[in-house]
C-alpha cells in the first residue's frame, strides 16, 4: 500500500507539495494504532506553519526539515499495536492536538507533541497516533464535522468551562466567524447564555442569527466603537466572557466592554501579533480595576474534550462547515488560499477519502 501525503518548507502556500510514499504502511508498534485519515479541518495556526510565521519561541521556526502539515483529523482505525486494549480496528477517532495533553492544565513540555509543528500532521492518507492521542468519534457526527473539534472546539471549550464557567444568562462577547468564535457561540448558547458576535461582514452575521441563534450581532467595521455598544447592550456592565481571539486592534476595546469580574480569554491575534502603537495599554492595571480574569487559553487536554463531546451530543451540536475541499493540490492550495482571505464562516475541511 502507498500513502500520500502534503509536505512544506514553510515556504508559503504554492510550494505546498504532495508526495507518494511507495513503501509499505507503518506498522505500530507497542501502544500505537495506524490511522486511516478521512478529513482534515484547517485552522488559522496551520496557515502560519505553511507560511513560516509559526512558533512559541522567539526566533521562528525551530524545525529545519519539510513537515505534514494540520493537526485535526477524524479517521478509523485501521491497525493496532501489542498492548492497545481501549481500541480496536474499525472504530472512528479524532485526534487531540498536543499529544501529551491528557489532562489538566497544560504545561511547557506538552508544546512539543503538537500536531503539524513540530510533530509530522495529518495532511495524509494514514498516520499512526499513540492509542492515547486519540478520542472516539461520537456516531452522530460525520467525519467532516468530528474533523472540525481538535483545535477549534476544545479551545473554546475550555475558554468557557475553565477557570469561570459560562452561566445561565451570562453575556459572552465572539469576535469574528472562524472556528473558535462560532463553536463559543455554539457553547454559550447550549449553556443558557446571551451571546454578541461581532464581524466585519453584514452577510456573516446575518447567518449566525439564523444558524446559530446569536443574540446581537455588531459589524465590526461599521461600528468601530464596538465596545460602547456592547456597553450599551448590556446596560452598562459590560460581558461575563470575551473569547479574544482579535489581539492587537481589539484588546483594549475587550478590556473596556468586560463586566466587572468578568473573563477575558487571551486565545488568537488575528489583527496582529505585536503591539499597537496605537493603542499602548497596561494589561497589569487593566485587569486590577475591575478585578478582571484574563487568562491565556492554550486548546485544552484530552479530558476537556472528552468532556466537550459529552456536552456536544446531549445538545447535537454539529460544527459548522463552511466548505469542503478535495485531497489533491489544487484543491489543497485553495483551502488555505481561502483560509488566509478570511472568507469563511467556520470550518474548512479537507476530504482525504471522498
Ligand atoms: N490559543 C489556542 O489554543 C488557539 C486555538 C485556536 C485558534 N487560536 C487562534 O485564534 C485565532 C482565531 O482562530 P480561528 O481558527 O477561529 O481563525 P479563523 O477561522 O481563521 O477565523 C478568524 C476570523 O477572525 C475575524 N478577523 C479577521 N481579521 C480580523 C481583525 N483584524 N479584527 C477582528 N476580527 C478579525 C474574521 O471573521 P469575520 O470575517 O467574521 O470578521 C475571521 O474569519 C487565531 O489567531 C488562532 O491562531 C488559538
Amino acid at each position: 500500500m502507498s500513502n500520500i501525503q502534503f509536505r512544506t518548507n514553510f515556504d508559503g502556500i504554492p510550494h505546498l507539495r504532495s508526495e507518494h510514499t511507495q513503501t509499505p504502511l507503518p506498522e505500530p508498534c507497542h501502544g500505537q494504532v495506524l490511522v486511516k485519515i478521512h478529513s482534515v479541518s484547517l485552522n488559522y495556526r496551520d496557515l502560519e506553519v505553511v507560511e513560516g510565521r509559526y512558533s512559541h519561541h522567539k526566533g521562528g521556526m525551530h524545525t529545519d526539515h519539510p513537515i505534514c502539515p494540520c493537526s485535526d483529523m477524524s479517521g478509523e482505525i485501521v491497525d493496532v499495536g501489542p498492548g492497545v486494549t481501549e481500541w480496536k480496528q474499525g472504530d472512528h477517532v479524532i485526534s487531540i492536538f498536543l499529544q501529551a495533553h491528557q489532562s489538566g492544565q497544560v504545561k511547557q513540555p506538552f508544546m512539543a507533541t503538537g500536531m503539524g509543528y513540530p510533530l509530522e500532521g495529518v495532511l495524509q492518507q494514514y498516520r499512526v497516533f499513540p492509542a492515547s492521542a486519540l478520542v472516539r468519534k461520537p456516531a452522530y457526527l460525520s467525519h467532516q464535522e468530528a474533523a472540525c473539534l481538535p483545535i477549534s472546539s476544545v479551545t473554546a471549550w475550555t475558554a468557557l468551562t475553565g477557570l469561570q464557567q459560562v452561566r445561565a444568562g451570562d453575556w459572552v462577547l465572539l469576535q469574528g466567524t472562524g472556528g473558535v468564535s462560532l463553536a463559543g457561540a455554539q457553547i454559550a448558547k447550549a449553556a443558557g447564555a446571551r451571546t454578541i458576535l461581532l464581524s466585519g461582514s453584514d452577510a456573516k452575521l446575518e447567518r449566525a442569527k439564523k444558524e446559530l441563534g446569536v443574540d446581537v450581532t455588531i459589524n465590526h467595521k461599521t461600528t468601530e466603537n464596538w465596545d460602547e455598544k456592547v456597553l450599551e447592550i448590556t446596560n452598562g456592565v459590560g460581558v461575563d466572557h470575551i473569547l479574544e481571539v482579535g489581539g492587537k486592534t481589539t484588546l483594549l476595546k475587550s478590556f473596556n466592554c468586560i463586566a466587572f469580574g468578568g473573563q477575558i480569554s487571551a486565545i488568537g491575534y488575528v489583527s496582529g501579533k505585536e503591539p499597537d502603537p496605537q493603542t499602548p495599554i497596561n494589561v497589569n492595571v487593566l485587569a486590577l480595576i475591575r478585578n478582571v480574569t484574563f487568562k491565556g487559553i492554550l486548546n485544552g487536554g484530552k479530558d476537556k474534550f472528552e468532556d466537550m463531546l459529552k456536552a456536544f451530543e446531549a445538545n447535537g451540536i454539529r460544527p459548522v462547515v463552511d466548505k469542503r475541499l478535495k485531497f489533491g493540490e489544487g484543491d489543497v492550495k485553495e483551502a488555505f488560499e481561502y483560509l488566509k482571505s478570511g472568507g469563511h464562516f467556520g470550518k474548512i475541511v479537507i476530504d482525504v477519502v471522498v
